[in-house]
C-alpha cells in the first residue's frame, strides 16, 4: 500500500497525507501529476488524500465512505418498514453494540441511530486501508444529518480475534459479525470496491465462543440464506430476504 494526494495538492493536503503515512508506516509517493493507472502499477493499493476525502484505489475500483446503504434503511424505518438487522439484534436506546466486522460501517450507523447518544457502538476493522478510509469518512464525510451518529461510532483498527479477549466479560449487549461471504451476493455492488481490501477468513465456533463471553444479550451473525448456522452453534433467526439470513446465540436477558 502507498499513499499520495490528489493532483495539484496544497500544503495542507500534503501534510495530511504525510501524517497518515508516518503514523501507519505507509510509503508516501508525491503525486507529481501522475495518473492513477501509473500509481497502481507501482502498488496494488493506493490511498489518495483529496480535499473532499480519503479514498482507496485498487483494480476493483475506488473505496470511499458513503452512508447511502444505511440512509436507505433508516429512511425505510421511518416509513414503518422493519429492519431485519435491528429486529434480530433487538437493539433499544441506550444499548451497547460491538460490530466485529465494520466494513463500510452501514450496520454500525444503523445501530448507532437506534441506540442513540446514551448507547455505545464499537466497530472493529482488520484491514488497514478500509479502517483508514472509514475512520476519516465517519468523522468528516456524508450528509450533515448523519454526522452526529457517524462521529459517535468508535472505530478501532484490529482483528476481532485479538481484540475480543481484551474486553471485559458481558461488556456489550450485542456482539455482531457480518463476515465476507464465501459466495458473494453478486448484486451487492456497494461491497465491490471493499472486496479486494477485505479480510475473508470464515467464522469458526471458537470465534463465537470469544463473542459469547463478551455478549450480555446475544451474538448475531449475518450469512447467506443457505448457510448452516448449526455449524457455529447458532439458531437461524429466519431469512431477511432471499439472499441473506441471521443466526443467533441468545445469552439470557433480551
Ligand atoms: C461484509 S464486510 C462488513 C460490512 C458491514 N456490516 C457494513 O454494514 O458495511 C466484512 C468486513 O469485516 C472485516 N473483517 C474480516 N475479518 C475480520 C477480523 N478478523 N477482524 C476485524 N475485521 C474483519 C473485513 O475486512 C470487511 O471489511
Amino acid at each position: 500500500m502507498i499513499i499520495t494526494t490528489a493532483r495539484k495538492p496544497n500544503r495542507a493536503l500534503e501534510e495530511w497525507a504525510g501524517e497518515i503515512a508516518r503514523t501507519h508506516s505507509i510509503p508516501f509517493v508525491p503525486r507529481a501529476n501522475r495518473s492513477l493507472e501509473s500509481l497502481l502499477e507501482e502498488d496494488q493499493v493506493v490511498l489518495v488524500a483529496s480535499r473532499e476525502r480519503l479514498s482507496c484505489h485498487t483494480a476493483g475500483g475506488e473505496l470511499f465512505y458513503h452512508p447511502n446503504m444505511a440512509a436507505v434503511r433508516l429512511h425505510l424505518l421511518r416509513q414503518g418498514v422493519e429492519d431485519k438487522f435491528l429486529n434480530t439484534c433487538g437493539l433499544v436506546a441506550g444499548d451497547s453494540f460491538l460490530d466485529c466486522t465494520a466494513g463500510l460501517c452501514a450496520d454500525s450507523l444503523v445501530a448507532k441511530c437506534r441506540v442513540g447518544e446514551g448507547g455505545r457502538v464499537l466497530a472493529l476493522e482488520k484491514s488497514l486501508p478500509i479502517f483508514l478510509v472509514m475512520a476519516q469518512g465517519l468523522k468528516k464525510n456524508g450528509p450533515v444529518r448523519f454526522r452526529g451518529p457517524a462521529r459517535g461510532i468508535e472505530l478501532v483498527h484490529g482483528d476481532f480475534r485479538s481484540l475480543l479477549p481484551e474486553l471485559p466479560p458481558a461488556s456489550f449487549d450485542v456482539v455482531y459479525f457480518d463476515p465476507m461471504f464465501e459466495a458473494p451476493v453478486l448484486q451487492a455492488s456497494s461491497l465491490l470496491p471493499l472486496r479486494p481490501l477485505a479480510h475473508e477468513e470464515p467464522l469458526t465456533p471458537a470465534d463465537i465462543a470469544l463473542a459469547a463471553r463478551v455478549a450480555r444479550k446475544k451474538v448475531v451473525v449475518k450469512e447467506r440464506s443457505f448457510f448452516d448456522f448449526s455449524r457455529l452453534g447458532l439458531t437461524p433467526a429466519g431469512k431477511s430476504n432471499r439472499k441473506t439470513a441471521y443466526g443467533v446465540l441468545a445469552k439470557g436477558e433480551g
